[in-house]
């Protein structure tokens, strides 16, 4: 660790990052995530983090306002549906008996399955689910929804822009896209050092799509940023990987851990943990 170690405490966490991109410089890019163990691997980084249920808040909020007349959900990458079983859960427990039916759209058969999973053990019969293994571009969907959702997919997607404009088309007139995604922040700034380039485009972050929303003449209504926090203190190597989005080296994770311990701020009980926060816009189909 003393070839990496900054030399002074103003210069800490800049003076990690440079460590980092000399340790990679002249080198190929480092591994991806692997479909198999990226669920996996996310559902571990969710259980050290306080976002998941920051998100499942605000969205629930947004669902509530939205009344008790039937609706439908489309979420785009929903993974595992921990996070749309939450909301699904919400939506049929508010005793309307309303028709609920929610679409989940994720490129990897694993995590389809466990989404189709997390909605049948809800055993609610008035929610009718469907769920697709697809990239959103190829996706069978031809019906339209009252919600288009992207939790923390955006970053993945071919074309911002695009995806903007085909998510729009998919809602009903009054619809509501809700995108939530990462600043390029403190933890974000690892992936733009690590993570490999994505099919011929860098990940993107919260201010491509503020971009591509004002590009695309879309008036966004609101965008609300959520103060999360993780203890990546305690994480394992496989959770190590999944935050910065890379198949890291074995002398990557000690500089790795000491830039996550330079940019780590207390959270209410006093621990460690790295701001973690993620951007929520939601935009009307007029
Ligand atoms: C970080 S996970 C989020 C999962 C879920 N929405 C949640 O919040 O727990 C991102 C998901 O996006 C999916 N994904 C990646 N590229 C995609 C694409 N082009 N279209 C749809 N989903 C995609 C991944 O397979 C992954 O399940």
């Amino acid at each position: 660790m003393s070839n990496i170690a900054p030399t002074s405490s103003t210069d800490t966490v800049a003076g990690f990052l440079d460590a980092l991109r000399a340790l990679r410089r002249g080198t190929g890019p480092l591994a991806g995530l692997e479909p198999d163990s990226y669920a996996r691997d996310h559902a571990a980084f969710e259980r050290l983090s306080d976002q998941r249920s920051l998100i499942a808040e605000d969205l629930a909020g947004r669902l509530a306002r939205m009344g008790d007349r039937p609706i439908s959900v489309l979420s785009v990458g929903c993974g595992d549906g921990s996070l749309d079983g939450r909301l699904a859960a919400g939506l049929v427990q508010r005793k309307s008996g309303r028709p609920v039916r929610y679409v989940g759209i994720d490129p990897w058969p694993g995590s389809v399955e466990l989404f189709t999973a997390t909605m049948a053990a809800l055993g609610a019969d008035e929610l009718s689910v469907e769920a697709h293994v697809a990239s959103f571009d190829d996706a069978p969907v031809d019906e339209t929804f009252d919600v288009v959702l992207f939790v923390h997919s955006m970053y993945y997607v071919a074309d911002v822009g695009a995806t903007l404009r085909a998510a729009l088309n998919l809602l009903r007139p009054g619809g509501e896209l809700w995108v939530a995604i990462a600043p390029s922040a403190a933890l974000n700034a690892l992936v733009g050092v690590l993570a490999p380039p994505l099919e011929g485009h860098r990940q993107w972050f919260s201010a491509d799509v503020e971009k591509a929303f004002v590009d695309g003449g879309i008036a966004v209504d609101d965008v609300v940023t959520l103060d999360a926090l993780v203890d990546l203190a305690s994480a394992s190597d496989e959770v190590l990987d999944f935050a910065v989005q890379a198949r890291l080296t074995p002398e990557l994770y000690g500089p790795v851990r000491a830039y996550l311990g330079a940019v780590s701020v207390p959270g209410s009980d006093g621990k460690l943990r790295v701001p973690h926060p993620v951007d929520v816009f939601a935009a009307t189909r007029r």
